[in-house]
């Protein structure tokens, strides 16, 4: 029998969407890429002040120069159609965490954010620090946190195909 397209969609979260959850889905795109998993992948904010922009310059200078190409245009976070079109929701910290649980309207939708912290493995940081208003270094430590968050999420997306027998 033919199995059914089985696309693990993920929808990486922060507050202006044009620094971290950009490069979260241009990271974590890159991962899933070299991990042969067919992922949909999307990111979006907790806010709307910079709707239809690209990603901040600095953001996409220094992945850039990491190799990730970041492409998408900021959007807001929908909470209408968001909740029903992923399957994970991952919040770049613990106040977009806590705003998205506001939004969510069932245990099932509660259910699909996930913590960040659960993801970063090789340091102590438990969220993925705000680049914003900071110099150089917060950018490539968005980078590096990101990645540890890319190769973690590729590992547990591969063991719930594995428990559903895909
Ligand atoms: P992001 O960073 O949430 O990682 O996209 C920010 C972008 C813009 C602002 C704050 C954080 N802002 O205040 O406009």
């Amino acid at each position: 029998m033919t199995q059914p397209a089985n696309t693990y969609k993920v929808l990486f979260v922060c507050l202006g969407n044009i620094c971290r959850s950009p490069a979260a889905e241009a990271i974590f795109t890159d991962y899933a890429h070299k991990h042969q998993l067919k992922v949909t992948v999307d990111s979006a904010g907790t806010s709307n002040w910079h709707e239809g922009e690209k990603a901040d310059q600095r953001m996409r200078t220094h992945a850039r120069s990491r190799g990730y190409d970041i492409t998408s245009l900021s959007r807001p976070f929908l909470p209408a159609s968001d909740f029903d079109r992923f399957d994970l929701i991952v919040p770049m910290d613990d106040q977009n965490y806590y705003d998205l649980r506001a939004l969510a309207r069932t245990q099932d939708e509660v259910d699909k954010i996930m913590k960040v912290s659960e993801l970063i493995k090789s340091t102590s940081y438990t969220y993925i620090p705000d680049p914003y208003y900071g110099g150089a270094s917060g950018f490539d430590l968005v980078i590096d946190l990101l990645e540890d968050v890319a190769e973690n999420l590729c590992e547990h997306i591969a063991a719930i195909k594995h428990t559903l027998g895909k």
